[in-house]
């Protein structure tokens, strides 16, 4: 039941990833996309009585709270640095937090949010499924709430989505090893392996599922080999996207099925968390008796794995510009704040469990080797220096 529920999602997803579009492809991995503001439609918010804070609020003015997860993982940094820095450029006063990846601490700080005055709250939760009784609070206080990068489930308190389109991250990453593969050209048997992240980010599933979609045909026709036989979601997650829990399960892999030499051509990480795991375990068990190096998908284009990526240790990663999806969920604040109703280009993929959320999906473009100085340098996402 769970799977078709799931299954539907995803096709859902597969329509509207054409309606996707924030990024413009000047990269080549991607068409190039519509501006934002001519490809996004304003829609009634799924949760209409949440929908703008009171009728006193002004763009401009007033305070609004960013909780991120934590400061362990790069992105997370600097999305919330995007969003205080434009946030403010933009005349509000900002109440950034970062929670540790600990649950009870981000529940604290969204309480705080809401009994400081927050106007409007930007959300990325650390659990999905963890937040429906402070955002009771929210709801009750009449202030609405964003979504960010990851769906918050099973509450109404939730007005809008912005995002990445996740499931086209995941189709991104099977099509990157497809093509370097030649799978459609019949090429193989390889051995591949996979890995994504926590059970309890919605957006895993969607990653995870993405990524399936293009490489499950070739599982069933016997050009991928799954060597481990590990090919479920549950089986294949990483609590926490931790990379040392990558790592171990890795470890473990390597010794069960490569030790004796055989060669693992592939493996699908959904980000480079997971990905970096996954490098200091085949550096560690696998280099010494193999000549070969396996294709690594990743996404986030952390600094340290963009570094691998130069040094050939890992081939791909996504690229989500934390820039852009700061800049729209910006754009959604505004619009709460001014007692419109914000841009939004999907009203149809993410049901948090209590109906569609409108929402905003940026488009995701892969990075590789013979990309990333445009996409990472030139567009001034990071200086050459900081990939030394
Ligand atoms: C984000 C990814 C990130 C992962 C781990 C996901 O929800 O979309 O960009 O790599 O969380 O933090």
């Amino acid at each position: 039941m769970k799977k078709k529920l799931f299954s539907l999602l995803l096709a859902a997803s597969m329509l509207t990833t054409v309606l996707a579009g924030c990024t413009s492809g000047t990269n080549g991995n991607t068409p190039a996309s519509p501006a934002a503001s001519n490809d996004t439609a304003t829609v009634d918010a799924g949760n209409t009585d949440v929908d703008t804070p009171d009728t006193t609020t002004v763009a401009g003015t007033g305070r609004i709270g960013v909780a991120m997860p934590t400061k362990d993982l790069q992105r997370w940094n600097q999305d919330g640095d995007n969003m205080k820095r434009l946030l403010e450029e933009a005349g509000y006063e900002v109440d950034l937090q970062y929670a540790s990846n600990d649950i009870a601490t981000q529940v604290s700080q969204i309480e705080n949010m809401i009994s400081s005055g927050c106007q409007v709250l930007v959300i990325a939760a650390i659990e999905g499924d963890s937040l429906g009784t402070v955002l009771e609070q929210a709801k009750e206080n009449n202030i609405p709430v964003i979504a960010y990068d990851r769906l918050i489930m099973n509450s109404d308190a939730v007005t809008y989505y912005a995002t990445f389109d996740n499931y086209m991250v995941g189709t991104k990453q099977g099509q990157y090893i497809e093509q370097q593969l030649n799978l459609a050209n019949g090429d193989g048997p390889f051995n591949i392996e996979l890995i994504t992240g926590d059970p309890g980010d919605n957006n895993a599933r969607f990653f995870f599922g993405g990524a399936m979609d293009v490489l499950q045909p070739y599982i069933d026709n016997g050009q991928l080999v799954v060597k481990s036989g590990q090919t479920d979601f549950a089986t294949v997650a990483t609590q926490g996207w931790s990379t040392e829990n990558a790592q171990n399960r890795f470890d473990a892999i390597i010794s069960a099925n490569y030790a004796d030499g055989t060669q693992l051509d592939a493996v699908l990480a959904s980000n480079d968390s997971t990905a970096m795991g996954v490098t200091n375990s085949l550096e560690a068990n696998y280099v010494a008796n193999h000549d070969n190096w396996p294709i690594i998908t990743g996404q986030d284009c952390d600094i340290a794995n963009v570094k691998n990526m130069i040094a050939g240790k890992q081939a791909m990663s996504i690229f989500k510009d934390t820039r852009t999806l700061a800049a729209k969920t910006v754009e959604m604040v505004d619009a709460i704040m001014s007692g419109s109703e914000a841009p939004v280009n999907d009203k149809e993929t993410y049901d948090n469990g209590t109906g569609i959320i409108p929402s905003y999906l940026c488009e995701p473009v892969f990075a590789d080797i013979n990309n990333y100085e445009e996409l990472l340098i030139e567009s001034g996402y990071y200086t050459a220096d900081q990939l030394k």
